[in-house]
């Protein structure tokens, strides 16, 4: 009998070495340890053996057993991990590889836009500057003729630090940096990111982009701002777009205008977007105000200036025809991934 369990193991063990999946591994061990085995048929002849054999007999039974059971779940874990890595090597990803069928990146529509009028006013002599998000009160708005309590600052209500900074409202701060640092003459843009309290709909949002332009110089006048604000555009457009001037009131310029063009949505008949009026302002203007030339250092004796802040955002949605402002920031790929 001691023998036959012995063949009985190693026939186990041959078997077990073929395994090849877990239905064959249960299979093996219902076969072997289940009720119908074939050492029940062994063990059944012990009712003729002496008490000694018994006892001999049921060790090694138990032995056999017990090794058949750790066998079969050293192989099923060996086969589960088996089973991991090949769960691994076949679905191993390269993250560095380029994968020719994904989207191309590409820039943002504003950036797109942003980077085409810095090559315009580049090629026109221009210098772009850059200034910094957190500013001072003085930067946006002492210096640039808006003292505190000015009805003006409520058109806009930014954000405050607990420091007194702020977060800028618009570019026109960077136009007080560049004075301290460029003498005159000089003609320089300031695009960037300005931020302001606001309720967003279709064309406003509380994180937008401008795009600050200034020339100073000897006889700097209205016709050349006008012809600098059509250059723009018709580089913009490559055709010629409806615009127009009316006066408007901002502190830092006299006279001020506000630039509006046609809303490239609806042709200028009237829609959401414009509010029906068939206008959207756009790119708000003026002489350089006497007082903001002094206060960045410069004679308005001798000097003169022109500035324009140009609302970025809206132009992108004109010149794609976009209709809500709140896509540009939506992050959503299936909208940004149309200007690649
Ligand atoms: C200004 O910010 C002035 N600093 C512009 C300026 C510069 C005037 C130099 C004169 C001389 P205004 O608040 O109108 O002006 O904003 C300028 C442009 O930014 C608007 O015409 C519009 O195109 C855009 N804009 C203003 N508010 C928002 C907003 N909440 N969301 C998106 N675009 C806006």
């Amino acid at each position: 009998m001691i023998e036959q369990l012995n063949q009985l193991y190693e026939d186990f063990k041959a078997q077990l070495s073929e395994v090849a999946d877990m239905q064959q591994l249960d299979n093996l061990k219902t076969h072997f340890l289940g009720k119908k085995s074939p050492m029940g048929n062994i063990l059944r002849g012990l009712k003729d053996a002496t008490p000694e054999q018994r006892k001999e007999l049921g060790m090694k039974s138990n032995e056999i057993k017990n090794a058949m059971t750790n066998g079969i779940e050293e192989k099923r874990e060996e086969m589960k991990k088996a089973e991991i890595d090949a769960k691994i090597a076949s679905e191993w990803i390269d993250v560095t590889l380029n994968n020719t069928e994904s989207q191309t990146a590409g820039l943002h529509p504003v950036s797109v836009v942003q980077y085409e009028i810095e090559d315009i006013f580049t090629s026109m002599g221009f210098t772009v500057l850059d200034g910094p998000h957190i500013e001072t009160d003085h930067y946006n708005f002492e210096a640039l003729n808006i003292p505190p309590d000015h009805p003006a600052r409520d058109m806009q209500d930014t954000f405050y630090f607990e420091n007194g900074a702020i977060l800028r409202t618009h570019t026109s701060a960077i136009q007080v940096r560049g004075m301290e640092k460029i003498k005159p003459p000089f003609k320089v843009i300031g695009p960037g990111k300005v931020f302001r309290v606001e309720r967003p709909d279709a064309t406003h949002e509380a994180a937008f982009h401008q795009l600050e332009g200034m020339v100073v110089g000897e006889d700097i006048n209205v016709a050349q701002l006008i012809s600098t604000m059509k250059t723009l555009l018709s580089e913009i457009f490559k055709r010629d777009v409806d615009v127009r001037l009316r006066p408007g009131f901002f502190p830092f310029v006299e006279p001020g205008f506000e630039l509006d063009i046609a809303c490239q949505l609806c042709g200028g008949k009237g829609c959401s977007v414009c509010k029906h009026i068939g206008w959207i302002e756009l790119m708000p203007c003026g002489m350089v105000h006497p007082n903001v030339l002094r206060s960045g250092g410069i004679d308005p004796e001798k000097y003169s200036g022109f500035a324009f802040g140009l609302g970025l955002d809206r132009l992108v949605m004109m010149r794609y025809k976009i209709e809500d402002i709140r896509n540009l920031h939506s992050g959503d790929l299936r909208f940004s991934g149309q200007f690649v």
